[in-house]
């Protein structure tokens, strides 16, 4: 699918979740930690769009950008005042959603993360021109399960597939580094890549739950001439910080050209 639909002003609960085909990306699934036993949890599973859309009021498009004017166009007749619809496709603007849907359609657009499906995702989403701000919370309240859900404008939402969708892989290749110093040293490679995710897992949840300013915990690590003030410097002088800020933009930047490019097909 389109992935899912969620009779939410209802009842929120996973077991009112239908969906259009069950088709769920890996992220959905863990939004509630459902099973793939959907039918016996009483979720409604149905292979039509349009009959998953008559019996929702929250709709998730999750399907690839360029299947999205496809199946816009399916439902977009049956999409009614009392429809939120809810768009995770990369690239595809609201301007280009709302132009798919009928007049004064809800559309809320909506960028996720990888960790969603450990529950300690970034979520970002921001409001069309006809979603209220209790369509976002409606929203927010389904979501939190998948982690941090935040909303901002349009432009931001950019700016996030470079911070947080590209950077959980620049993350990763941190992680990696930092196990391959260590086997560099010595360590066997197992216990290295362990003990590397464990740091950036530890290190992550701190900043997190400190609030602290990651370079005040950065300086709180640093003994005056000890190990990690020398490794710091190392850091430093191969412009870690430099190439990571540089990583953000041009990952931004690509989701930008991705979008520009997007919307002038979606317009042919
Ligand atoms: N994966 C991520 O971490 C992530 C993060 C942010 C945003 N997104 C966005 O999420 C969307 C899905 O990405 P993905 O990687 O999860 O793709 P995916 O694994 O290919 O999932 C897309 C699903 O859509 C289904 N589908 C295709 N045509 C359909 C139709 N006409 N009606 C209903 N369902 C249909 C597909 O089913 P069949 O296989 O049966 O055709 C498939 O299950 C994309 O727009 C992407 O930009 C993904």
């Amino acid at each position: 699918v389109l992935a899912l639909c969620a009779s939410a002003s209802t009842n929120p609960a996973p077991t009112h979740f239908q969906f259009l085909r069950i088709q769920l990306t890996t992220w959905l699934m863990h939004v509630y930690n459902i099973s793939p036993c959907f039918q016996e949890l009483g979720i409604a599973v149905t292979h039509s769009n349009i009959e998953a859309i008559c019996g929702s009021d929250v709709v998730f498009v999750a399907v690839k950008p360029h299947l999205v004017p496809l199946v816009l166009n399916e439902i977009s007749q049956h999409v009614t005042d009392r429809h939120i619809i809810v768009s995770v496709a990369a690239g595809v603007t609201l301007a280009t959603l709302e132009e798919l849907l009928p007049e004064n359609s809800v559309v809320i657009r909506l960028m996720p993360n990888l960790p969603c499906v450990v529950q300690e995702g970034a979520l970002l989403f921001t409001r069309g021109s006809h979603a209220k701000q209790e369509d976002g919370a409606l929203l927010r309240s389904l979501l939190h399960h998948c982690g941090l859900v935040e909303e901002g404008p349009e432009a931001w939402i950019d700016i996030h597939t470079g911070v947080s969708g590209s950077g959980v892989a620049f993350v990763y290749l941190f992680a990696e580094a930092l196990a391959e110093g260590a086997v560099k040293m010595g360590m066997p490679s197992a216990l290295a890549h362990s003990i590397a995710s464990q740091t950036v897992l530890g290190a992550g949840r701190l900043l997190r739950d400190s609030g602290k300013h990651p370079a005040q915990l950065r300086s709180e690590v640093c003994t005056p001439g000890g190990t990690t003030i020398y490794g710091l410097h190392t850091l430093e002088q191969g412009g870690l910080r430099a190439s990571t800020m540089s990583a953000v933009e041009s990952a931004t930047e690509r989701a930008r050209e991705l979008g520009r490019k997007s919307a002038a097909g979606s317009r042919k």
